[in-house]
């Protein structure tokens, strides 16, 4: 039997991995999934606590979403969504309007989150101009938030480390403001800030405001109350197009099939992927506002002047039908709705018994928990222990305790958790106990124990 992992490390270049890590000798060699644990070709099993990467909404090893793909590969594999449509492709947009809010009804579907994003930069920039707006093209986002690596959605992605090898190569439209983070109700200057950058540039030049429910980046960001509304507000004011990327907190993440509802919200559009299919096939989308199609189309413009070849595929989208079909029968969004709170209480028992963590963000299906040195001595990391932690050193210990979370350094040392969506308490358990692990190994090698 050929050796897999050392054919990996001859021919296969992996993403977002150094070459030291990559070539190492215990380097995973995933081998199958079932539910919410997978299992790599030594026999070790893991606890999927990211949902592969925020996507297996549904958990892995699902039989009927690998019939539902063979079936129409059988009766018909492919045909483009250009001039032409097909069932998949159609029952998955008419199945995505009525669950998306207000009148979000019409959906332009790719293979991935960063197409998503690029698909959305180029609506809004193309309704600008067929709505006689020509100056409109700069695009606000946010500090620290992940849109994606191609490179206008890497433009507009606010983490230093993704874009800077490639600054020379991305567009000068595009203006960052604060997160929510550390935000409150009461000030909401983050929102303010995009109002400040607005008029700052000059409204007439501003065509988009980009920002995820819950960001991501920084460690589950969750806005104040009143954030949404206000983005709302500012953008309808000076003629921005708002869109929500839900690339991660889309199909359930958050309870709900779109995190905008959960906030109460209807943006002109919505950017998915991921958990759509559940991550079974790739499939991406942005969800548009029917009467800026419209515009678009009444235009001389008269076209959404954008596409591709996999775009609408007919068996990603098939998936995605049978995806949402699983979710809407075996009750998901009530599922996480009636479990998050257990969730979030088992991250806060955590924050509770262990000193080295600051404190634990999020909702729903999706948490992050910040370590520091000593939160009784109010003391940080110091520059070797989050070069020691982020370097490896928590990599280690998750693996070690057999639980796939991410170690995340943008702009805190971090652990994020975004389980499979079909999580009971007793998997939550699970990943309690195994964090614990985890914090008690970093609680050692932060007392000199390495
Ligand atoms: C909010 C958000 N937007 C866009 C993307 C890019 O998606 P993809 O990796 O499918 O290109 C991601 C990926 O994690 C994301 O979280």
């Amino acid at each position: 039997m050929s050796d897999l992992r050392a054919d990996a490390q001859a021919h296969v270049v992996p993403h977002f991995t150094k070459g030291a890590a990559w070539n190492s000798d215990d380097m995973m060699v995933m081998d199958r999934g079932e539910g919410c644990y997978v299992w790599d070709t030594d026999g070790n099993k893991y606890l999927d606590g990211l949902a592969g990467l925020f996507c297996t909404n549904l958990g892995h090893g699902r039989a009927d979403l690998a019939a539902v793909a063979a079936k129409q590969m059988e009766k018909l594999a492919f045909y483009p969504n250009w001039g032409t449509t097909h069932e998949p492709v159609t029952r998955a947009a008419t199945m995505i309007a009525e669950v998306a809010p207000g009148d979000l009804s019409d959906t332009f579907f790719v293979s991935s989150g960063s197409e998503a994003v690029e698909s959305a930069l180029k609506f809004a920039r193309n309704f600008h101009v067929a709505n006689g707006e020509d100056s409109r093209y700069k695009v606000i986002s946010r500090d620290w938030s992940y849109h994606g690596t191609t490179l206008a959605a890497l433009t507009v992605t606010g983490v230093p480390k993704f874009r800077k090898t490639f600054l020379p190569m991305l567009w000068d439209g595009v203006r960052n403001v604060p997160t929510t983070y550390g935000d409150t109700a009461d000030t909401l200057t983050s929102a303010a800030a995009v109002e400040e950058m607005i008029l700052a540039e000059g409204p007439e030049t501003v065509a988009l405001v980009i920002a995820e429910p819950v960001q991501n980046g920084r460690g589950c960001v969750v806005p104040p109350e009143g954030y949404w509304q206000e983005l709302r507000r500012i953008c309808d004011k000076y003629g921005v197009l708002l869109c929500a990327d839900e690339v991660i907190c889309s199909f359930g993440r958050l309870g709900r099939f779109f995190g905008s509802e959960r906030f109460g919200v209807v943006p002109d559009m919505i950017t998915f992927a991921k958990g759509v299919t559940s991550a079974y096939l790739p499939l991406g989308g942005v969800i548009v506002r029917r009467p800026l199609l419209e515009t678009i189309w009444d235009s001389e413009v008269a076209l959404y002047n954008h596409g591709s070849t996999f775009g609408g595929h007919p068996v990603s989208t098939a998936v995605a039908v049978a995806n949402m079909q699983a979710m809407h029968d075996e009750g998901i969004m009530e599922h996480v709705r009636a479990n998050e709170g257990y969730f979030a209480a088992g991250m806060e028992s955590l924050v509770e018994r262990f000193d080295v963590l600051r404190e634990k963000r999020g909702t729903g299906y999706f948490y992050a928990l910040e370590l520091m040195g000593s939160r009784a001595e109010d003391r940080d990391l110091n520059d070797e222990e989050v070069a020691g932690l982020q370097g490896g050193g928590l990599a280690r210990m998750v693996r070690d305790a057999g639980l796939l979370i991410r170690p995340d350094d943008r702009g805190a040392t971090m652990l994020t958790y975004s389980p499979p969506l079909v999580a009971d308490r007793e998997v939550i358990d699970d990943i309690i106990n195994r964090s614990e692990q985890v914090l008690t190994r970093a609680t050692a090698w932060l007392a000199g124990d390495r």
